[in-house]
């Protein structure tokens, strides 16, 4: 039977290939930058009640506490739990924030709480059942309320074998990753996942692509071009056609 991949064994590689790396910050600048601009009241209203559901380090939750809101994190990895809490106890230690070892799909019958914000980024991918997570989520909404949801779009991964000539791999139509590899097990068509979202009652508001020309370009090139030079251009591009739809990641803000 197959598992929701728990990021207990994968803990000490996550935050060094995810987060301590160019792909780690320009995925932060554009869900940031996309958050706040459909969702200025994050900033100046009053503060909000949020679940962080498959939270991993933390590390976007840390910006939301910066902000005043009140968070709920979850995650089925109690190693990555306790880094987050780590996290939270030397950067926000004022923070009003709870963590949760429990599934998102356990959360509802264990929580009457609902969030007015939920987010659930890079997590569907690593789900059994990832459809299934949808109705979990809204359930955890207020009316009205709105859910950040990012997941690893498989269109990115057909285009880029498909560049690099792996053309065999394509007609296979296989990319899920290995056992143990960074990843993930369950690429997800955009389409597919904005279906779920609909026939679950959320309406879809915006959504853009995260990193839409850095995992295309070559290593040489990744490695010489400032950062911020870079940040600027998938910032840019991340909304328009048709780069959105090569984002390696989409993030979608959806309402209840
Ligand atoms: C790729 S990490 C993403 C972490 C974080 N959201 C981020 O964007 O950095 C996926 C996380 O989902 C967690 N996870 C997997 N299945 C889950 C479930 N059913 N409920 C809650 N968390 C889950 C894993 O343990 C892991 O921490």
């Amino acid at each position: 039977m197959k598992r929701d991949r728990n990021f207990d064994e994968l803990a000490g590689r996550f935050k060094k290939n995810i987060y301590g790396t160019n792909k780690g910050e320009i995925r932060l600048a554009v869900l940031w930058q996309h958050l706040l601009e459909q969702l200025p009241h994050l900033v100046d209203g009053p503060p909000l009640r949020i679940l962080d559901a498959g939270c991993g380090l933390g590390v976007f939750a840390l910006r939301l506490a910066e902000l005043g809101h009140e968070l709920v994190l979850c995650d089925i990895s109690q190693a990555l739990l306790e880094q987050a809490q780590q996290a939270f106890n030397e950067q926000r230690p004022e923070a009003r924030v709870e963590f949760r070892h429990i599934s998102l799909f356990d959360l509802p019958e264990n929580d009457e709480t609902q969030y007015d914000l939920v987010i659930c980024h890079a997590v569907l991918e690593w789900l059994a059942e990832p459809s299934q997570s949808i109705p979990a989520l809204y359930s955890m909404l207020k009316p009205g309320a709105h859910l950040s949801l990012m997941f690893y779009n498989i269109n990115s991964l057909i285009y880029r074998n498909l560049v690099r000539g792996n053309l065999r791999k394509v007609k296979s139509g296989q990319f899920s990753g290995e056992v143990n590899s960074l990843t993930p097990q369950h690429p997800l068509k955009p389409d597919e996942v904005y279906g779920w979202l609909e026939s679950s009652g959320l309406s879809m508001l915006d959504h853009v692509g995260v990193r839409v020309f850095y995992d295309y370009m070559e290593k040489r090139l990744r490695e010489t071009l400032p950062i911020d030079a870079i940040i600027e251009m998938e910032l840019e591009h991340s909304r328009q056609e048709p780069y959105r739809s090569l984002g390696r990641y989409m993030h979608v803000l959806a309402q209840r």
